[in-house]
C-alpha cells in the first residue's frame, strides 16, 4: 500500500505544492470502496487557496483528467475529496508478487536494524502458582519480541522472576512448622502454593508467624547457608514447572535474570543514589521525594537495611543499559504497577540517566474468569497449566466432531488449544480487562484463532487439490476484478504497515484484529469467486490469490506466537 501512496505523493506534490511525505499522511480510506481507494482531503488547502474544497477537488481532478499512474486509474472530485481509483489488475500483480517474492519474510523489514529493544516479560513469582494473571505478560510480551524481531531489532527478551523477598521468608517458615519432603517432591508448585497460603490463614492468628518470617528472610539476605538452601531448592523446582509451561508455548527467554539477579548490586545502586543527592533518610529509611513531579515519594531502602522491588529494579534498569545498551526497554507488567514504573523511570532520570525516557512500561488489563479476579493469597486462584489443558482437550472434542477423519489430532488440538487461548488474549486491546469465555475463544466462526485457522486451513486444502502453485503463473490483466477480490488484495497490501504500527502503540491487538479482517475478507471472496471451478486463466490468478492470503495469515499468526495447521 506504501508504494502506491507514495505514487500518489508524488503526483500531487506539484499541484498541490506539499511535500510527498506530507500527502501520504493526509491519504485517507474513503468509506465505501465504491468511491474510491484513498482520498486525499482538500479541505486542507482551503485556507492557503481561498476556495472552497469540493471547488479544490473539482479543479485538481481536472488536472488530472486523462492521467494514470502505475497503479491508479482515475482520480474523481467527490465533494471535499480527490479520489483515487486503483487500477485492480497492476496493483494486484504488484502487490500479490511481492508477497510470493519475500514468502515468510512478507511484512518484514529492516527498520530497527542495528537497533536493540530489551523486553521484560512474563516474570512470574517464585513458589506461588504461574497464575493466568501472568498469562497477559507472557503472550504480549512474546508478541511484540516477535513482532520487534520481524522488524529486524535485535531483541532480548528477560524474565524478571521475583525471585527474591519476603515470601521466601514465610514459605521456610511454614515449610519448617508442616512441611514434608515426600509431598514437596510429589507436586512441587502446587504443595508450595499450599504452604503459602497456609502461612497466610495461621498468620491471622499468629501474628508471631510474620517476625519468623522476616528474621527468616534476613538470614536469606545475609547468606545464612540453611535460608540459601531452601531458597535455592524452592526456586528451582518453581522454574523447573515453568519452564515446562514455556515449552509447551514455544517460549524462550535470552536471560532467567530475576531479582535475586541483581543482590550485589544493591549496595552500588544505594550509594549511588546518596552520591547524587537525591534522597532523604526518614527514620532510618532511605526516601526519594518526588512531589514536584505529582508522585508519592519511593523508598529505597528500610530502616532495617532491606532493599525493595523499586530498588531491584532500578539495580535491573542500569545493568540492562551498561550489558545490552538498549534503544527501547519495554516492561510487559499488568496496569496496576503504573505507579511503580513511573517512580521507577523518575528516579533514573534523576540519577542523570538519559537512556530513562527509552524505557516504557507496557500495561495491561486484568484477566477475569467467572470466578472473579485471582489472588494468590486467598488461594483462588486459577493456574496456567490447567487453563492450557483445557483448551487444548477441548479444541480435541470439536476437532473429533467436526473432522473425525483427521490423521493427527492431537498435533492439531495442541495448536488450536494453545492458539484459542494466545488469541483470546491478544485480540483485545490489553488495556481493556479481558472476560476470558470458554465457548467464546473456541467458537470457530467468531473472532477468534481457529476462525483464522480454519480459513488457513481451507486454503490449504484447495491448494492441495490445485497441485500447488507454479513459479511461472501469472495474473492476466482482466482477472482478479471483483469486488471481493479487490477488497481482499488491498487488505493484503496492509500488513507491512500493521506490523509497524503495532511495534509503535506496543498493541499485538493490531496485528490479531487485521487477521480477522484478512479472514473475513478471504471468506467473502471464497463464497462468491469459485476458485477450482473458474476457467484455467482465472483459476491460476485466484490460486495465486489465495496463496499469498495463506502467507499472510501464517506470518501474522507467527508474530502472535500460534501456528497455523494445515489441516485441522
Ligand atoms: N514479578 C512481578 C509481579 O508478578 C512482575 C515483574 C515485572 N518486571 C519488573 N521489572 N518489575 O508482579
Amino acid at each position: 500500500m506504501h508504494t502506491y501512496k507514495e505514487e500518489i505523493g508524488s503526483i500531487l506534490q506539484s499541484l498541490v505544492e506539499l511535500e510527498p511525505a506530507r500527502v501520504v499522511e493526509l491519504l485517507e480510506t474513503p468509506p465505501d470502496p465504491g468511491m474510491g481507494d484513498l482520498a486525499f482531503p482538500c479541505y486542507v488547502l482551503a485556507q492557503r487557496w481561498k476556495q472552497p474544497p469540493a471547488a479544490i477537488a473539482a479543479r485538481l481532478a481536472r488536472d488530472l483528467s486523462g492521467k494514470r499512474g502505475r497503479f491508479w486509474e482515475k482520480a474523481e472530485a467527490r465533494g471535499p475529496y480527490l479520489n483515487f481509483h486503483l487500477d485492480a489488475a497492476a496493483f494486484g500483480r504488484e502487490v500479490l508478487e511481492q508477497i510470493s517474492a519475500a514468502g515468510e519474510r512478507y511484512g518484514w523489514s529492516e527498520s530497527g536494524r542495528g537497533k536493540t529493544v530489551v523486553i521484560d516479560y512474563s516474570s512470574p513469582n517464585i513458589a506461588k502458582p504461574f497464575g493466568i494473571g501472568h498469562l497477559r505478560s507472557t503472550v504480549i510480551g512474546h508478541s511484540l519480541y516477535l513482532i520487534f524481531q520481524a522488524l529486524g531489532y535485535r531483541c532480548i527478551g528477560i524474565n524478571h522472576l521475583g525471585d527474591w523477598g519476603t515470601q521466601f521468608g514465610k514459605l521456610i517458615v511454614a515449610y519448617e512448622h508442616w512441611g514434608n519432603e515426600a509431598e514437596l517432591l510429589a507436586d512441587p508448585v502446587n504443595y508450595l502454593f499450599e504452604l503459602y497460603v497456609r502461612f497466610h490463614r495461621s498468620a491471622e492468628e499468629e501474628p508471631a508467624l510474620e517476625d519468623e518470617a522476616r528474621a527468616w528472610f534476613k538470614r536469606l539476605e545475609e547468606g545464612d547457608p540453611q535460608a540459601v538452601d531452601y531458597w535455592t531448592r524452592f526456586r528451582s523446582l518453581s522454574l523447573e514447572n515453568y519452564e515446562s509451561i514455556y515449552d509447551l508455548l514455544g517460549i524462550k527467554f535470552e536471560y532467567y535474570h530475576g531479582e535475586s539477579h541483581y543482590n550485589d548490586r544493591l549496595t552500588g545502586v544505594i550509594r549511588l543514589v546518596r552520591e547524587k543527592g537525591i534522597a532523604v533518610e526518614s527514620e532510618g529509611a532511605l526516601i526519594v521525594d518526588l512531589e514536584k513531579y505529582g508522585l508519592p515519594p519511593v523508598m529505597l531502602q528500610k530502616k532495617d537495611g532491606a532493599t525493595l522491588y523499586l530498588t531491584r529494579d532500578l539495580a535491573a534498569a542500569i545493568y540492562r543499559y551498561e550489558t545490552f545498551h538498549f534503544d527501547r526497554a519495554l516492561y510487559v507488567v499488568g496496569a496496576e504497577q503504573k505507579l511503580h514504573f513511573q517512580q521507577l523511570f523518575k528516579v533514573l532520570e534523576l540519577l542523570g540517566f538519559d537512556w530513562a525516557r527509552n524505557c516504557v512500561h507496557v500495561p495491561f488489563g486484568l484477566i477475569h474468569f467467572k470466578e472473579g479476579r485471582m489472588s494468590t493469597r486467598e488461594g483462588k486462584i486459577i493456574f496456567l497449566e490447567e487453563v492450557l489443558q483445557k483448551a487444548i482437550k477441548m479444541a480435541r472434542e470439536i476437532i473429533e466432531e467436526k473432522n473425525p477423519g483427521l490423521a493427527d489430532k492431537d498435533a492439531a488440538a495442541r495448536i488450536v488449544g494453545l492458539g484459542a487461548v494466545r488469541f483470546g488474549d491478544l485480540s483485545n486491546d490489553r488495556i481493556k480487562d479481558v472476560e476470558f469465555d470458554w465457548d467464546k475463544v473456541l467458537d470457530f466462526s467468531g473472532e477468534t484463532a481457529a476462525y483464522i485457522q480454519y480459513a488457513h486451513a481451507r486454503i490449504c486444502s484447495i491448494l492441495r487439490k490445485a497441485g500447488g502453485v507454479k513459479a511461472e503463473w501469472a495474473i492476466g490483466a482482466t482477472a482478479l476484478q471483483a469486488e471481493e477480490e479487490k477488497a481482499l488484495i488491498k487488505t493484503l497490501a496492509l500488513f507491512p504497515e500493521k506490523i509497524e504500527a503495532a511495534a509503535e502503540s506496543y498493541r499485538p491487538s493490531t496485528i490479531a484484529r487485521y487477521l480477522i479482517d484478512v479472514a473475513r475478507d478471504f471468506n467473502r471472496f471464497y463464497h462468491n469467486c469459485p476458485v477450482l471451478n473458474s476457467d484455467p486463466a482465472l483459476q491460476q490468478a485466484r490460486l495465486l490469490l489465495i496463496d499469498a492470503v495463506r502467507l499472510v495469515l501464517v506470518n501474522g499468526m507467527g508474530l502472535l506466537g500460534i501456528e497455523s495447521p494445515e489441516e485441522m
